[in-house]
């Protein structure tokens, strides 16, 4: 027999829900003492059958009832607890917005960043000291290339082997010796030469491009860049010029200019009668792709080098480029950025 005041007793004085639910199995599940009740009753007379049958049921009625005030009962002095403890002091003050500014440059590099991650190109980076095998010979920049010149190398080492690098083509051979052809990789990063004015500093910012894969062509690079600048200078409408020129690394080479015109001495990207140089490209010279360890009789594509500070310089209306590193905090509050407005294409890229 049952003794349901001891059971419904029990059940009431449950602690919490674990031990309801643990009583709960024991009174009424398959193994309790009620369900081997309910067995029997087959063994038994029909009428007699009937009265154990509805005492049973009433039974487990008041059990199942007991169970179900009990829980709600937890339940409730549950959720007080719980708003005890998750008291919020509403005469706190509220948080103070941060003091920190994003410089220009990094800035326009999340810029770039997020709008040729659209197109499918990730970021790679490499070292600010580099070798000069890298940085020059492997570019298909022999020793005795005038292009070396121009360059104006800061060199560390006194058998000019190991230099700060000055652009930031060498990632290009460092990615491709990484990897297995296709390449799509934007390169971000710090260049060095030895050359200070108002339009140069002796370290700035590049952003290296490359795409290799089987059939890609110069039109390619031009959508490319096209997108780009339509998109970073949230422009509809860009007259872009390519100009044949020279690098040792690429073959054929261009320089970019976009159009621009001056509004009240403001420059206003996009057309006009002015032109502006923004970058140099080309198709990757063979023999750049062959020290690179890609075969170029299968694989072929572009690469392009950017200045961004002079892009950061042109977008937001700053005119000396060495402010960008002279560390001045008023200025930096000035032309900064929010940290917490993170650039994306969706929400916008500027402010
Ligand atoms: N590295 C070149 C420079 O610094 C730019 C460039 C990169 C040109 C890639 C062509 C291809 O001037």
């Amino acid at each position: 027999m049952v003794d349901l005041r001891e059971l419904i007793q029990k059940v009431l004085q449950a602690k919490n829900k674990l031990e309801l639910q643990n009583l709960k199995t024991q009174f009424l599940g398959k193994n309790s003492q009620i369900n081997q009740e309910f067995k029997k009753l087959g063994s038994l007379a029909e009428d007699e059958r009937k009265t154990r049958a509805a005492s049973l049921n009433n039974e487990k009625q008041k059990i199942t009832e007991a169970i179900n005030s009990r829980f709600k009962e937890l339940e409730k002095s549950e959720i007080n607890q719980k708003l005890q403890k998750d008291k919020v002091d509403v005469t706190l003050p509220a948080r103070e917005r941060p003091n920190g500014k994003i410089h220009p440059v990094s800035q326009v590099i999340d810029e770039i960043s997020s709008i040729f991650s659209e197109i499918g190109f990730s970021v790679a980076e490499g070292p600010d000291v580099e070798t000069e095998y890298n940085n020059f010979t492997a570019l298909n920049t022999p020793e005795d290339h005038p292009a070396r010149d121009m360059h104006d190398t800061f060199y560390l080492d006194g058998n000019k082997k190991i230099l700060l690098r000055t652009h930031t083509s060498p990632v290009q051979i460092r990615a491709m010796l990484s990897g297995k052809p296709p390449f799509k990789i934007i390169v971000p990063g710090r260049t060095y030469r030895c050359d200070s004015d108002q339009t140069h500093a002796p370290m700035f910012h590049q952003l290296e491009g490359l795409h290799i894969d089987k059939d890609i062509t110069m039109g390619h690079l031009k959508g490319c860049l096209d997108y780009f600048v339509k998109e970073f200078f949230e422009v509809k409408k860009l007259q872009m010029r390519f100009r044949p020129s020279h690098f040792p690394f690429t073959e054929p080479s261009a320089e970019v200019d976009i159009g621009y015109r001056l509004e009240n001495g403001r420059i206003i990207v996009g057309e006009g009668d002015k032109w502006l140089e923004i970058l140099g490209c080309g198709m990757v010279h063979p023999n750049v792709l062959k020290n690179a360890k890609v075969d170029p009789k299968k694989f072929q594509g572009f690469a392009f080098g950017m200045g961004i500070d002079r892009l950061a310089m042109l977008k937001y209306g700053i005119n000396d480029l060495r402010s960008f590193f002279e560390a001045d905090y008023r200025w930096l509050n000035y032309f900064g950025f929010d940290p917490l407005d993170v650039p994306t294409n969706y929400r916008g890229l500027s402010r």
